[in-house]
């Protein structure tokens, strides 16, 4: 196996065309559609460049390059993988025809500044009450699922609320592709390998997920939800491993309940739906919603605790925050993550709240507990 070095060298020799946009700061996402139409995310705004690659050749060979620093190849068989550059951003590549006009890759470049929640509040993403609320919310070991559209801020937003978790708690974070960078010393992190081109080797994140509960994790971290795994991780979240947490691709906070319930379909465990909603909705305790707004802000938008299932057989939510203008006489100013008035069920287990994690209620969140 080629060393780390050369591995650096040959990609930034492939990559020769967009390595400007590789180095730049200000560029968080490189998204190729075809050897000669490239774009890229700057300062929250994608643009159109004018790079492009000599010849689809030239293209082609910079892919094959890349995908080989992770051991993973592009063919007819696999025509979308996952990969990492030696600087561990992360590589997406479909491949032509599945592709249609061309093999596009998006390169979604590793931060190398960690956003820590204070920062998320700076950026105008989360409020410092809604992160209080969080904070004892995974201390409080709540279930929790950050949903939202590609790109719109989930995987940094529980980067920073890894941090709430206690150090002494043992973590297992389970991931297609290693993307997340959990500030925490007591960490197994588990990722999934493709098969090679004789179908040998591959390692799927459901096999991951069976290896994990075997590692004594009191919490399992889930990158991202995409499949069958999610019935998975529903049952874990039942038994004994609370404080879990993950994202997922969802439009709303019942969207996420709904397609999480759909994944856990894929799986071959076959429940009753009515049985399967029950377990959902006694597993997912909150779902916080993001959305990625004009001019590259990425807000929170909803908080949503997840009650029973009601006799109808659908899931009740109750929205603890939610966006809103904060001046209703000028509709013009930012909106703002607002506490909508309605108490947290935390508030319900007041006596063991009040004492081991009597530090993290603060003043601010008391009347969303019910504690003012
Ligand atoms: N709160 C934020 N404010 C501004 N930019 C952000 C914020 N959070 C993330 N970003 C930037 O947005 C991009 C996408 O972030 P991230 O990977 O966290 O999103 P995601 O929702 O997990 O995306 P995906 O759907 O692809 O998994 C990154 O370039 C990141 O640096
Ligand atoms: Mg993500």
């Amino acid at each position: 196996m080629p060393s780390q070095e050369l591995f650096v060298r040959t990609v930034e020799h492939y990559l020769a065309p967009i390595k400007v946009f590789l180095d730049d700061p200000g560029v968080t996402e490189v998204m190729i559609n075809r050897s000669d139409v490239i774009y890229i995310e700057k300062d929250g705004k994608v643009v159109k460049t004018d790079a492009r690659f000599a010849d689809q050749e030239a293209y082609e060979a910079a892919i094959n390059n890349i995908l080989q620093f992770t051991g993973r190849s592009l063919s007819d068989d696999q025509p979308l993988v996952d990969s990492r550059l030696p600087d561990g951003s992360r590589v997406h590549v479909a491949k032509a025809p599945c592709s249609r006009n061309g093999t596009s890759v998006a390169i979604r470049k590793f931060s190398q500044m960690v956003l820590d929640i204070d920062w998320l509040i700076e950026l105008g993403t989360i409020t410092a009450q809604a992160r209080d609320f969080l904070r004892l919310a995974v201390n409080a070991e709540q279930n929790m699922l950050i949903a939202g559209g590609t790109s719109s801020g989930k995987t940094s937003l529980l980067n920073a609320l890894s941090s709430f978790i206690p150090d002494d708690q043992r973590i297992v974070v389970i991931e297609d592709s290693a993307e997340l960078q959990l500030q925490k010393n007591h960490l197994i992190s588990l990722e999934a390998q493709q098969p090679d081109r004789y179908g040998r080797g591959e390692v799927t994140i459901r096999e991951l997920f069976r290896s994990s509960l075997r590692l004594r994790p009191d919490r399992i971290i889930i990158g991202e939800v995409r499949g069958g795994e999610a019935l998975d991780m529903i049952q874990a979240m039942t038994s004994g491993h609370g404080g879990s947490m993950g994202t997922l691709h969802a439009n709303s906070p019942a969207d996420t309940l709904s397609r999480l319930e759909t994944m856990a379909m894929m799986s071959e465990v076959k429940l009753p739906l009515f049985a399967l909603r029950s377990q959902i909705a006694s597993a997912v305790d909150l779902v916080v919603h993001m959305s990625r707004h004009i001019g590259g802000r990425r807000v929170v938008t909803q908080i949503s605790e997840v009650d029973r299932v009601d006799e109808a057989g659908q899931y009740t939510l109750r929205d603890i925050f939610v966006l809103k203008a904060d001046d209703k006489d000028n509709p013009d100013k930012q909106m703002q993550l607002t506490w909508t008035g309605e108490r947290s069920a935390l508030g319900n287990r007041g006596a063991s709240l009040s004492g081991q994690h009597q530090q993290w209620v603060t003043d601010p969140i008391k009347p969303i507990l019910g504690m003012d």
